[in-house]
């Protein structure tokens, strides 16, 4: 076992979003500082880091320069290319690995890891990367279907629902790049997702799983707890631990799910870092999943996931979702949350606010109940 970073040591962060924000003021917490390293300069995460270095992730002697400066490095963002990665990795320690790192990158390896390694079930799929291809994956999956780019989808960006025949060519001709992915279209009663967390020495935690509502294919809203039945919650903690430790994975991992009408969960993506669906963990739980991820990353024990009120979690999409922000600091029961960004553009997230109820208040609540004053 790796021994624990000492207090003032530095973690290197790879990507200057705001996961990476909320990740370094937790991190600051513990007593480390964090090294921020993005192409973009003024990031979120780089205007509450000690250091920044600016620069592409190809830049070999940028990242040798700051993989000399930082003790460990992590990254906020899955789209790092994992050569990056290959190239700190003899270098420092990286939490998580290239491995994990390279299955989440592509639908296609990520599909089959869930299903084989991971145990968890997913949607039919085929990969596709012809127009005869996609005609034979379409006559064995059925219509409705949902046609993916396998890499770089994000917030519902490169993907398709195909719902006639006549669906089909256009959306072959608009995604890209290929190879692209099939899926059978899950009729779902809710989306679910859970947060687990795994320390350097193999222990686990895990975040109550949560309820996740979207618009315009952006997470809108998270209900934590989710209401569903204990044994879906309690299989959704149970889906996202193995994902963990199937991944090897030292760090937060998040598992997006689909309930069926008949209780069964399907997964449908991993994100191996901390999660939107996850931040109310920092307002409702002891140790939320910044924290975790800090403390995973710098080999200390992992903290405690239990949540100590009920949330629910808005985002502050674009100008609309800024609109709401001086209303929002008003009110007693709310933690509002902004992540420095300059521009807020349309489709943008800009913040988040987390409404704490009372644990166990939200099981009764409408939904009107849940988002009054929101
Ligand atoms: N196979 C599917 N069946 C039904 N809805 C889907 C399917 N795949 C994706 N969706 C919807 O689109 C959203 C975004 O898809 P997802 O695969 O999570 O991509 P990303 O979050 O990277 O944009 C999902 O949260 C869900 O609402
Ligand atoms: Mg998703």
């Amino acid at each position: 076992m790796t021994a624990p970073l000492k207090p003032g040591s530095t973690i290197g962060i790879l990507g200057g979003g705001q996961l990476g924000r909320m990740t370094a003021l937790a991190a600051a917490r513990l007593g480390y500082r964090c090294h921020v390293y993005a192409p973009e300069a003024d990031s979120p995460g780089m205007q509450v880091a000690d250091a920044a270095t600016v620069a592409p992730y190809e830049d070999a002697a940028a990242l040798a320069r700051f993989s000399a400066a930082v003790d460990v490095v992590t990254f906020e963002f899955e789209n790092v290319p994992a050569a990056t990665l290959e190239a700190l990795a003899p270098l420092a320690p990286c939490r998580p690995g290239v491995a994990a790192l390279r299955i989440c990158q592509d639908r296609l390896a990520e599909k089959a890891f869930l299903e084989g390694r991971a145990g968890v079930p997913v949607a039919p799929w085929r990969a596709v990367e012809t127009e005869q291809d996609l005609a034979a994956a379409v006559a064995e999956i059925g219509l409705p279907a949902v046609l993916k780019t396998t890499r770089l989808g994000y917030d519902g960006r490169g993907q398709a629902v195909l719902r006639t025949p006549e669906d089909i060519a256009p959306a072959f001709a608009r995604l890209a790049p290929k190879p692209l992915v099939l899926e059978g279209f899950v009729p779902f009663m809710a989306e679910l997702s859970a947060i687990a967390v795994r320390g350097v020495d193999g222990t686990t935690a895990v975040f109550d799983a949560v309820e996740n509502r979207h618009r315009h294919h952006i997470l809108d809203l998270s209900f934590a707890p989710a209401r569903v039945p204990a044994e879906v919650a309690t299989a959704a903690q149970r889906h996202a631990v193995r994902v963990a430790e199937a991944l090897d994975l030292v760090g937060v991992v998040a598992l997006e799910m689909f309930l069926l009408p008949n209780g069964e969960l399907l997964g449908n993506e991993i994100a191996p870092r901390p999660h939107n669906s996850g931040h109310w963990t920092i307002d409702a739980c002891l140790a939320g999943q910044f924290e975790q991820h800090a403390r995973a990353v710098a080999g200390l024990p992992l903290g405690s996931a239990v949540r100590h009120h009920d949330a629910v979690m808005l985002n502050l999409v674009g100008p609309e979702g800024l609109a709401r922000w001086d209303r929002l600091l008003g009110r007693p029961d709310v933690a509002p949350h902004l992540y420095g960004k300059a521009e807020a553009r349309v489709g943008r997230k800009l913040g988040h606010a987390t409404r704490i109820l009372p644990r166990g208040a939200l099981a009764a609540m409408t939904d009107a109940e849940a988002l009054s004053g929101f």
